[in-house]
């Protein structure tokens, strides 16, 4: 890639990341992107650097501009290595006149890289470098989606530079949003959300409202991955507004691991009773969906009902790795239920239960064990379980 001009004198000097699959269990099946940002004014700032390996093209990139040892300011949005990774070597390549973090980001930066003697300047919340005909302030957004995290806004550009937050994981040979499909773009968007701030989604209500009463006027938005928001920078605001209200709709998923199809023939049971009572599901088999897809999925979904074979006393290992992610994850505003097949001890069911009330999730109907393999009685009574649970989903009050 060659160093694209997002503004006048305003580069995007990152690094695309065709190949990563996984980001820490996240799918990335179209990659990604680690940008960075060069401002070249009186006092010229790179903002955010990329993943270690890819420091050869962020610095070929600088030097498609400028000398990258005529950078004065590097700021540090956030350390997490995907953005930090290269920064002990451009500082030592640069030099910089200041490192410009937050203070949490400074005590991050000493924990990961153990350089006392490097030039830190702490950013606090509302304060202003003045960079020459440019001024960059900066807005504290603590754990969206780490503690030291913050965002950089340019004035005079209406510009914000938004770390992690408004991201997506897709690498193209495009930069911008109007060079997108948007539809696909929003996906990407959707994806990030859930599997990275749907837990803070508290915090970013309130972002988003301090954004609005400190009347900050954005043009374009700069995120540390995937494509920049410039015709469409409102779309992405609204979409978080909206995500992180988690409001949900008449939408069911029914998600299951199945030994022998006994939990299978269960699952296309229940999804027999929404279907009769006309509500929107998917049948979400972890064998064939990875589980930063469901989470996507759940974002918007009311009503999780869950299903696994017991295997030696407990659920299988995909439901269980399944439910540990979604957890952590913490999403809210859904009502759900257990089903699955055993042999003897039939413990998974329980399990699963006892997880989605520790995740809050309301539970209106006991859960349906079968032993072995279902009789054509207790693929009834699962039919009857999809129609109870569609009648919970439209009762269910956010
Ligand atoms: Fe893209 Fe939290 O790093």
């Amino acid at each position: 890639m060659r160093p694209v001009e997002i503004k006048k004198d305003i580069y995007w000097v990152g690094a695309l990341d065709w190949n990563v699959r996984d980001f820490h269990g996240y799918s990335t099946p179209k990659g990604t992107t680690y940008n960075a940002f060069l401002v070249v004014d009186e006092k010229v700032t790179l903002f955010d650097t990329v993943k270690k390996p890819f420091k050869n093209d962020l610095v070929h990139n600088i030097k498609k501009i400028i000398d990258p040892q005529k950078i004065d300011y590097l700021v540090v949005n956030h350390v997490e290595m995907d953005h930090s990774g290269c920064v002990p070597e451009m500082i030592d390549l640069i030099k910089p006149e200041k490192v410009i973090c937050s203070a949490m980001g400074k005590n991050a930066l000493l924990e990961h890289y153990h350089r006392p003697d490097w030039p830190y300047e702490i950013a606090d919340p509302g304060q202003t470098v003045n960079l020459g005909k440019r001024n960059v302030s900066f807005l504290e957004t603590r754990m969206l989606h780490w503690p030291d995290s913050m965002m950089s806004y340019i004035p005079e550009e209406r510009l914000l530079i938004s770390s992690d937050a408004f991201g997506q994981h897709w690498a193209t040979s495009e930069r911008f949003d109007d060079e997108v499909d948007l539809d696909e773009l929003l996906r990407h968007g959707a994806k990030y959300y859930a599997n990275i701030l749907m837990l803070y989604s508290g915090l970013v209500q309130k972002v988003l409202g301090a954004v609005e009463k400190m009347g900050i006027q954005i043009d374009m938005i700069a995120p540390d991955h995937g494509l920049i928001w410039r015709t469409h920078p409102q779309k992405i605001l609204a979409a978080y507004n909206h995500w992180s209200h988690q409001k949900t709709k008449e939408k069911a998923l029914i998600i299951y691991d199945t030994m022998w199809q006994s939990t299978e023939s269960m699952a296309f049971a229940i999804a027999d009773g929404l279907i009769q009572e006309g509500v929107d599901f998917k049948l979400l088999n972890l064998k064939h969906n990875h589980r930063s897809d469901v989470m996507t999925e759940v974002l918007d979904a009311r009503a999780l009902i869950i299903g696994s074979s017991t295997l030696n006393n407990g659920m299988l290992p995909a439901m269980a790795d399944m439910l540990c992610y979604m957890k952590g994850l913490r999403p809210s505003n859904k009502v759900g239920a257990a089903f699955g097949s055993f042999g003897w001890s039939g413990e998974a069911v329980k399990q699963i239960t006892e997880i989605l009330e520790e995740m809050k999730v309301k539970v209106p109907e006991p859960g349906i064990r079968v032993k072995y393999a279902p009789s054509p009685d207790d693929l009834t009574k699962c039919a009857e379980l999809g129609r109870k649970m569609a009648l919970a989903i439209k009762d269910h009050c956010e």
